[in-house]
C-alpha cells in the first residue's frame, strides 16, 4: 500500500556535516574499531549526559545483555519490569537467568509508578528495569532510585528512547546503577542504524566492561621492552565481586563513533523541534476529548513517538480511516511482553497489568519522524481532525 506519509525506519536526516565526518572517519580512522573516535565519543556523551562512565556499543540490547550479565542473577532470583516496553528491555535478564514479573504502567503517563514496582517487590528481587517510553522521563525516577538503593536492589534505566531527557537538571540515565541507550535507526539521534551506550556509575563495573565488550581483551599489566613479547598475551576473564563473566564482542565502529559525537551537538535541538510540534498537534486536536495525548511541554519529554490513547473505542475506527482514507502510517505500540508467545513459552504470561491492556488495545501512534516537511505535517493534522470530526 502506498502511503502519503510513512511511519519511517529513519528517525532523522544527515547534515553534510555529519556526512563530512562519516566520510573523514572512513578514510582516516585506523582501526575501523576501537580506536579515538571510540574515546572520544564516550567522553563526550559523559560530558553530554552527566554520566561517570560511558561504553559504545552495537546496539541497546548489547547493552542489555551486559548489564543483564552483570546483574549476577542466582537461581530464583526476580526482575521486575513493565509489560509495556520493547522486547529487548527484557529478555537478556531472561537469557541470564531472571524471573520476570511485570508491572504496570500509569495510563495517563505510559510509564511505570513507584506504587506499581512495590506491588511487585517479593524477597527474590534482584533488579528492576525502568523505561522511559515514547520518550517520556519516568516522573518518579529519584523515588525509584532511593527505593531500590534502600532495598538493595539493583536499577536498570533503559533510556533507548528518551535520550536528552531532564528534569531539574538531572538527565535520564544517571539515576540507575545502569543506562541504557539505543542509536538504532528508528531512534533521535542515529549512528548509521545500530549503535548503543552503557553507562555505569560503580568503577568495579566499569573496569570490566572494556573486556566483557570485546572478547576478554585487556590491557598488559607488565611493562615490555618489545611490544611483541609476549605476543598476544592479553585475555583474561572479566572478574565481578568474585565471579567469572565470559565475554562478548559487543563492539561499536569507529565510523558509527564519530557520527555519534558529531550528533551529541544537534540532539538537544531536534529533540525540541519534535517537542514543539508534538505540543501543536496536542493542543490543535485539544477538542477531540476521546484523543488523549500526553501533553509535557519541557524537558522531560523528547516526543521520540507522539501516541495517543482512544478513549472511546473507536480506535480501530479511526485508524482505518487515518490508514485507507488518508494514507497515513499510523501504527500501534507495544504489544504487553507477557502476552507473545516467546514469553508465554519462558512461563511468564501472567501479569496483573490491566492499563498495559488498556493502552495497547486502544493507542494510535503517529508518524512522528523528525524530517517529516511542514506540509506533511500540517496534512496529517488536518487530515487527523476531519477523521475525528467523522467519527464521534
Ligand atoms: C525501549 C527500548 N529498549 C531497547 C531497545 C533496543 O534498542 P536497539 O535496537 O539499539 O538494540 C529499543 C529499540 O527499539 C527500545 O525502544
Amino acid at each position: 500500500m502506498d502511503f502519503k506519509i510513512n511511519f519511517s525506519g529513519t528517525g532523522h536526516k544527515y547534515t553534510q556535516d555529519e556526512i563530512n565526518i562519516v566520510v573523514e572517519a572512513m578514510e582516516s580512522a585506523d582501526p575501523l574499531t576501537q580506536g579515538k573516535y571510540k574515546d572520544i565519543f564516550e567522553k563526550k556523551f559523559c560530558e553530554y549526559n552527566g554520566n561517570k562512565y560511558a561504553f559504545s556499543v552495537c546496539n541497546a540490547t548489547a547493552a542489555l545483555e551486559l548489564a543483564a550479565q552483570m546483574c549476577l542473577f542466582k537461581d530464583g532470583d526476580e526482575i521486575i519490569a513493565p509489560s509495556h516496553t520493547f522486547t529487548s528491555s527484557v529478555y537478556p535478564f531472561v537469557k541470564k537467568g531472571a524471573k520476570v514479573v511485570w508491572a504496570d504502567i500509569d495510563l495517563s503517563t505510559r510509564v511505570i509508578t513507584l506504587e506499581n514496582i512495590k506491588k511487585c517487590i517479593t524477597a527474590q528481587t534482584k533488579a528492576i528495569v525502568v523505561v522511559h517510553l515514547y520518550g517520556f522521563m519516568i516522573p518518579e525516577i529519584t523515588k525509584i532510585s532511593l527505593f531500590a538503593k534502600e532495598n538493595n536492589i539493583l536499577l536498570i534505566e533503559d533510556v533507548a528512547q528518551a535520550m536528552g531527557t531532564e528534569m531539574n537538571g538531572q538527565k535520564a540515565g544517571t539515576f540507575g546503577d545502569f543506562g541504557i541507550f539505543s542509536f538504532h535507526s528508528h531512534k533521535n539521534i542515529t549512528t548509521l542504524g545500530e549503535g548503543g551506550m552503557l553507562t555505569v556509575k560503580e568503577e568495579r563495573y566499569a573496569d570490566i566492561i572494556p573486556m566483557l565488550r570485546h572478547n576478554g581483551h585487556c590491557g598488559f599489566l607488565q611493562q615490555r621492552d618489545h611490544y611483541w613479547t609476549p605476543a598476544m598475551g592479553n585475555l583474561d576473564l572479566p572478574n565481578l565481586d568474585g565471579h567469572y563473566l565470559l565475554p562478548n564482542n559487543y563492539c561499536l565502529g569507529e565510523v558509527e563513533c564519530a557520527l555519534g559525537t558529531k550528533l551529541l551537538e544537534r540532539l538537544d535541538e531536534m529533540n525540541a523541534q519534535k517537542r514543539s510540534r508534538a505540543i501543536r498537534f496536542i493542543d490543535e486536536l485539544k477538542e477531540f476529548e476521546s484523543l488523549q495525548f500526553h501533553r509535557v511541554d519541557d524537558n522531560r519529554h523528547n516526543y521520540h513517538l507522539l501516541a495517543a490513547y482512544v478513549k472511546n473505542g473507536k480506535r480501530d475506527q479511526i485508524m482505518q480511516k487515518l490508514v485507507y482514507d488518508k494514507k497515513i502510517k499510523c501504527v500501534v505500540q507495544y504489544y504487553p511482553l507477557n502476552r507473545y508467545p516467546l514469553y508465554k513459552k519462558l512461563g511468564f504470561s501472567s501479569a496483573k497489568c490491566p492499563n498495559s491492556d488498556e493502552f495497547f488495545d486502544n493507542m494510535i501512534s503517529f508518524p512522528f519522524q523528525h524530517w517529516m516537511s511542514n506540509e506533511d505535517f500540517d496534512y496529517m493534522l488536518r487530515s487527523t481532525k476531519e477523521v475525528m470530526k467523522e467519527i464521534k
